[in-house]
């Protein structure tokens, strides 16, 4: 089975090397948690596209063995457990074709890594001249739609109300940064057409039925149980969480679930438990279907941990997500070195893991139809110094691969 992986494989080369530099640090600073917090710097498609001389060194060991004959995929594994799998991607990576030969073959399901962010959607230009938001989807948003629609993909949609890579003109009277930023009802205005404009885009453009899920709200919250302070908290208030939710059940068909996506979230986990509780209409009525896990992990991170919230997670009765995971080598600012160590504790993370959600979905404990992870190689990779995904830059399995598809031989236990 899936021969089309078979010579990948057994020419597939590790990296190699030397040993492990950190300790393991579950409980970091709140400074380090809200550090650790994404920016767009990072973002994979603001940063130079990789290349190959990006692609970590290759050292001479060939790590698949006569199991991976029995090569197996993400999706078919998942797919055993009910849950689709996903994965990040940018414009620039459907370019190449070992890519999307990659994707193609593990995955059915996508999240635009950027092209379906408010910055990618508002046009401001259209939105001045007819006196209220456009949205329009560019060249890049369309190139992924329609790839993924060609590819029979499944969509989760990322993301509406967000308080970064979002354009400041959104939040100033005539959508002009050299003016006032607009008042509540201007901005709730604005809010309910941004919702509506997407959920029209892809209806007018025949995409709807790809999506089964959409980030309505990403990242409101801190780890100290407070609103995170930004333009639609501060000048709506906080009731905007309530309202993004009202307009997103409102014009998106029922098919799509709607999610809040958050990061940090095992530091999170009572306060956003309680926050979804708050989302239901006047008939007591859930506006929200989900609970989206960022899941930038490290490989320092505690898993027991990682469990407890989303078991405290789950008893708010939704469903939930990883929606961006990656496992850092290392911990926050500390890389560890790519080595034969450091991968191979890599793929023991992902593989246990992997392993407790298939326990928990199986036994019905967590509801979760999908699980995304945050793009495919190393090297295109926002966090590509951590080396945190299951491919490397030469598009090889690591045993971070074999960990997630649950092939313990190969996941780097000893
Ligand atoms: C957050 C966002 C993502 C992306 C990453 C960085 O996790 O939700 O959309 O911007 O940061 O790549």
């Amino acid at each position: 089975m899936k021969k089309r992986y078979l010579a990948m494989l057994l020419t597939g080369m590790m990296v190699l090397g030397g040993c492990r530099t950190t300790a393991p640090d579950p409980n970091p600073a709140p400074a380090a948690m809200e550090a650790a917090e994404p920016t767009e710097a990072a973002e994979p498609t603001e940063t130079a596209e990789p290349t190959e001389a990006e692609a970590p060194t290759e050292n001479a060991e060939a790590t698949p063995t006569e199991a991976e004959e029995e090569t197996i995929t993400l999706k078919e594994v998942f797919g055993a457990h009910g849950m689709k799998a996903g994965t990040g991607v940018t414009a620039y990576d459907l370019r190449k074709k070992q890519m999307t030969d990659l994707i193609l073959a593990n995955f059915n399901s996508i999240t635009c890594g950027n092209e379906m962010k408010p910055d990618y959607v508002l046009n401001q230009r259209k939105s001045r001249e007819e006196g209220h938001v456009v949205v329009e989807y560019g060249k890049d948003t369309l190139a992924i739609l329609d790839w993924c629609k060609e590819n029979n993909m499944s969509m989760r949609g990322h993301t509406l109300v967000w308080y970064s890579q979002t354009p400041e003109w959104l939040f100033h009277e005539d959508f002009d940064i050299a003016k006032p930023l607009v008042d509540r009802e201007e901005l709730l205005t604005r809010m309910e057409d941004m919702i509506k404009g997407n959920f029209e885009q892809l209806e007018t453009l025949g995409y709807i039925d790809m999506f089964y899920a959409y980030d309505v709200i990403n990242e409101g919250w801190m780890e100290d149980g407070t609103p995170r302070s930004c333009h639609w908290y501060d000048i709506i208030g906080d009731d905007y969480f309530w309202y993004a939710f009202y307009f997103a059940d409102k014009y998106a068909p029922e098919s799509i679930d709607l999610y809040y996506n958050d990061y940090n979230e095992q530091f999170k986990a009572d306060t956003l438990t309680e926050f979804v509780g708050t989302l239901t209409d006047e008939d007591g009525r859930s506006l929200i279907d989900g609970i989206g896990l960022q899941a930038h992990l490290y490989t320092s991170d505690d898993l027991d941990q990682y469990f407890e919230a989303m078991d405290t997670l789950a008893g708010a009765g939704l469903k939930m997500q990883l929606t961006e995971l990656d496992v850092c080598l290392g911990k926050y600012q500390y890389p560890d070195d790519l080595n034969e160590d450091t991968l191979k504790e890599q793929g023991q993370f992902y593989y246990n893991l992997i392993n407790g959600i298939f326990e928990r979905v199986d036994d019905g404990r967590v509801q979760m139809d999908a699980l995304t992870f945050w793009g495919t190689t190393d090297t295109a990779s926002w966090r590509r110094e951590y080396n945190p995904m299951l491919f490397d830059g030469k598009f090889n399995p690591k045993y971070a691969f074999y960990g997630a598809t649950q092939v313990k031989e190969n996941a780097g236990f000893e």
